[in-house]
């Protein structure tokens, strides 16, 4: 199933904090894609990706397509599929195998408006399958084409490494939202992950742009105040505002297919998501 009705839309508008402009996009235009990606593990990129399609859902006229780009499959487990038994998975879009229907490969989730391309551990093999393939970054920028006009974003859950599939979702995408979360050493980081951002800048995709920083997992600690505190002081207006507090909630949440605004409504986690929604279409 694909939620095909289009999006209302408010025309393009400046984000307040950053150079570039996340917007509500108009009827009939294709989706913007945007990759959720940190090639540092557990920073919460996952359950960004998942809160987030489910905060920007809930006006009930955005659509967003989950795309999971992580062979782990984790957003695909979390939203109560069993990657074993799928049908057709992002492995065989990349691999162009067989021809797939919008109906053979996007599942609707439990979320009005919310859509799912699934992955199964098969994707890895896509890194040394397609490894001489020609112009192989450009793979799944090709393959969602197709599905662009059904939905007002797709967002992409990446995977905690930087090889082909990484490169490939942010050579599909218009914006890469980083989340970091403050109970590591964000700053040390950071700046390998933006290389890479500017590397496929340069290289492949000069349209992509960054979205903002996202502080997730933020514990009311010494180290955290510190670490976000530094996170401020180094990348001003690039980090979101909103800040995705340490929550049960979360965990909690991850691990029933049902949406956070149902299951953890007026939860400090869902109430940040919400404001990081409005912050990312300037709704606020
Ligand atoms: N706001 C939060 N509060 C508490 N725990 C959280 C929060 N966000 C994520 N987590 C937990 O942190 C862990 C890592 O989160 P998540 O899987 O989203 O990160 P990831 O960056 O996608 O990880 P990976 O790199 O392994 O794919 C999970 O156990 C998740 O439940
Ligand atoms: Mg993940």
């Amino acid at each position: 199933m694909v939620p095909g009705e289009a999006q209302g839309g408010q025309g393009n508008r400046r984000h307040p904090l950053c150079e570039f402009s996340i917007i509500r996009y108009n009827e009939g235009v294709p989706a913007k894609i945007i990759a959720i990606a940190n090639h540092k593990g557990g920073v919460g990129k996952t359950t960004s990706a998942r809160f987030l399609a489910e905060a920007l859902a809930a006006d009930g006229v955005t659509t967003v397509l989950l795309c999971d780009v992580d062979p782990h499959a984790s957003l695909t487990k979390a939203l109560g599929f069993n990657p074993k038994e799928l049908k057709a998975t992002l492995y065989d879009l990349f691999t162009g195998s067989r021809e797939l229907s919008a109906d053979e490969l996007i599942l609707p989730t439990n979320t009005r408006g919310v859509s799912l391309i699934p992955a199964s551990p098969q994707l890895a093999e896509v890194e040394t399958q397609l490894a001489s393939k020609l112009n192989r970054e450009r793979i799944l920028a090709r393959g969602l084409k197709p599905f662009l006009d059904s939905f007002t974003y797709v967002l992409l859950d990446c995977p905690p490494a930087l090889g082909l599939l990484n490169t490939n979702a942010l050579s599909a995408a218009h914006h890469v939202l980083i989340p970091v979360s403050t109970d590591i050493m964000a700053l040390n980081v950071l700046p390998g992950f933006e290389e890479t951002v500017h590397e496929i800048q340069r290289e492949i995709n000069p349209e992509l742009v960054l979205a903002g920083i996202l502080a997730t997992k933020h514990e009311k600690t010494e180290h955290a105040r510190h670490m976000l505190e530094a996170l401020r002081a180094t990348y001003k207006e690039k980090l979101f505002q909103t800040i995705i507090p340490a929550s049960v909630n979360a965990k909690n949440t991850m691990a029933t297919p049902e949406s956070i605004f149902e299951n953890g409504s007026g939860s400090s986690v869902a109430e940040a998501y919400r404001a990081l929604a409005h912050e990312l279409t300037d709704h606020a």
